[in-house]
This record gives C-alpha cells, sequence and structure tokens, in this order.
C-alpha cells in the first residue's frame, strides 16, 4: 500500500440520547451532548487515494458519481483534511455501504467516519481517536460517535478541538440488537444538516437541551449498569422530545409515516407481554427497535406482522472505525 493510499471501515450508529440542532454550524458543535451504540454487521467502506494527476476530487459512491452538492460536500471536508496535512493534492475517493441504499438508514455517520480515517491516514496525519473523532464531526455530527467503539457520548466541549467522541462501554459490554424496521415510504426526507439550521425556531429546543444533562447522565448510568429498564424509559421520551422540536420548528419537520406510529403504539403493549424492548426513530420513519439478546427473533417476527414493514435490519454492538485492505 502507498503511504498516499487507504482504505478504511466504520458503523453507522444508533443514538438514545439525539443530537439535534448545533451552537455553531460550520464547525457542527451541538446544543446537547449524546449518546449512541455503534451498529456492528453494517459499515461504510472507503478508499482514498491523493493522486497529483487528478485535476479535481472525483468521488464514486455505492457504484456511481454522487450528485454535485454531495461532492461539494466531500471536497470541502478534504480540504479540512488537506490543510491538516499542508497539502492541496486532489484525492480519489471510492466508498460502498454494505447497507441497502435508499432504504433511509443515515449513511452520513458511517461514511464521514470511514472518509475521515481513510483521508488522514492517506495523507500521512498521525491522529489520536479524539482528533480523529473531532475530525469526523465536521463532516456530519454524528460521524465523531462512529469513530470509538461500542457505546460512544460526544462531548460538547468548548470547542472545535474537545468536542469529539469517547467510548463509554465497550462493543462487548452490554449484547443489545438494534432490530431496524424499514418501512415503505416514497418522499426524501429533510436532511440533518438543514433539520439542525431549524431546530432553534422551536420554543421547545431550549427546553430540551436544558435538560440533557439529566438524560446523559440516566442513559450513561443505565447502559453501564445494563438497566435495560431506565434505558428504554429515557431513550424513548428523548426521542419524543426531539421529534417534538422537529414538529414544532418553523417550518415543522414530520419524519414519521403512519406505520411508525403504529409501531411505537404497539412497543408498551409488547412490553407488558414480557418481550423488553424500546423504540427510537432518527430524521426518517425507520423505527429502531432496541432489545436485549436472546429477544432478537421474536422483536423481528413482531416487526415484520406488520403491514407497510419491508424489511427487518439487525445489529449489534459494532467496534471502532478501523484501517482495512485496500
Ligand atoms: O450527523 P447528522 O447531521 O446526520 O445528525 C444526526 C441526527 C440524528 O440522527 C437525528 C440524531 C443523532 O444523534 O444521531
Amino acid at each position: 500500500m502507498s503511504i498516499h493510499c487507504a482504505t478504511a471501515v466504520a458503523h453507522p450508529n444508533i443514538a438514545f440520547i439525539k443530537y439535534w440542532g448545533n451552537r455553531e454550524n460550520t464547525l457542527r458543535l451541538p446544543s446537547n451532548g449524546s449518546i449512541s451504540m455503534n451498529l456492528a454487521g453494517l459499515f461504510t467502506r472507503t478508499t482514498v487515494q491523493f493522486d497529483p494527476s487528478l485535476e479535481s476530487d472525483q468521488v464514486i459512491l455505492n457504484g456511481t458519481t454522487p450528485p454535485y452538492p454531495t461532492i461539494q460536500r466531500i471536497t470541502s471536508f478534504l480540504d479540512i483534511v488537506r490543510e491538516m496535512a499542508g497539502k492541496q493534492t486532489p484525492a480519489r475517493v471510492v466508498s460502498e455501504n454494505n447497507f441497502p441504499t435508499g432504504a433511509g438508514i443515515a449513511s452520513s455517520a458511517s461514511a464521514f467516519a470511514a472518509l475521515g480515517l481513510a483521508a488522514s491516514q492517506a495523507a500521512g496525519l498521525k491522529v489520536t481517536e479524539p482528533q480523529l473523532s473531532a475530525l469526523a464531526r465536521r463532516g456530519s455530527g454524528s460521524a465523531c460517535r462512529s469513530i470509538p467503539g461500542g457505546f460512544t457520548e460526544w462531548l460538547t466541549g468548548s470547542g472545535d478541538r474537545d468536542s469529539f467522541a469517547v467510548t463509554i462501554a465497550s462493543a462487548d459490554h452490554w449484547k443489545l440488537y438494534d432490530c431496524i424496521a424499514i418501512l415503505e415510504v416514497d418522499h426524501k426526507p429533510v436532511g440533518s444538516t438543514q433539520g439542525h439550521s431549524l431546530a432553534a425556531t422551536s420554543i421547545l429546543q431550549s427546553a430540551r437541551v436544558a435538560d440533557a444533562p439529566r438524560r446523559l447522565d440516566i442513559c450513561r448510568h443505565a447502559i453501564l449498569t445494563k438497566n435495560f429498564e431506565n434505558l428504554a424509559e429515557i431513550a424513548e421520551q428523548d426521542s419524543n422530545l426531539m421529534h417534538a422540536v422537529m414538529m414544532t420548528s418553523s417550518p415543522p419537520l414530520f419524519y414519521w409515516a403512519p406505520t411508525s406510529l403504529n409501531i411505537i403504539k404497539n412497543v408498551p403493549t409488547w412490553r407488558k407481554e414480557n418481550l423488553p424492548v424500546f423504540y427510537t426513530l432518527d430524521a426518517g420513519s425507520n423505527v429502531h427497535l432496541i432489545c436485549p439478546e436472546p429477544y432478537q427473533d421474536q422483536v423481528i417476527k413482531r416487526l415484520m406482522d406488520i403491514p407497510n414493514v419491508q424489511n427487518v435490519l439487525i445489529a449489534p454492538p459494532g467496534g471502532p472505525a478501523s484501517l482495512a485492505q485496500g
């Protein structure tokens, strides 16, 4: 492998305490801290090669050239890496997700975590895990949580350097499963970058942010002590709070589909029937149902019985972003 070329792999993550809204948009400094679990089995694999013979950056995502705004976003991110490395060489970026594209699984976290690691390595930079996490954050906030392994917490920090994610428990600490119900929907949701900039237009956002330290403490403690009931209660509350902010922004954002609500309303009934499970939703209609081992098969079966559930993806906790063979 030439020093100018590197390949990296990173997992997406699911947040139990969500990031929604920036206190500074360009640096993607979050309004509140967040906690998530990396998703093993699902990954983005990205190769970056700095090549002086290129006139500009070339990007291939899942076998095709992406739309111009996507290329621009990747070029802006590579510019940060080039500035850190003191170089101007254009790069060739080839990236693939192993999970179905268009299925509505947010891929920006795994995408920018893998791109950050591959690009910094290809540029010859020596970076620590926190520095790499802070770098990935510049591409997509939640990407900083896909750099360290297992259950991770993004510390808000005071600025660019100390706003990064750390592992709070390793992937093998607790065998939880994320069962992701992929729904049939025909509209493209408003992207999270645009969504973050609307968060402050909701009168509920300040209350949500002010209360975040309490939710983070409960969530962190529930993970460390493997208290599923407490984790379930705080994660559902946090997801509902984020969606309440989304729905009360100007303009309002409604990410739930009728089937999302159908699943949400079923979950407490399933819990009463002794199935330990909770729901959480990101900026899309897919519902993430989290359960401990060995309940994943029961959760999948119940989900597949719900009309309009197209498919269920399943993921236990995943490790950190890592370098791979090209
Ligand atoms: O990293 P972004 O800009 O795609 O934002 C992610 C936002 C949510 O997925 C809705 C919440 C989160 O913390 O992952």
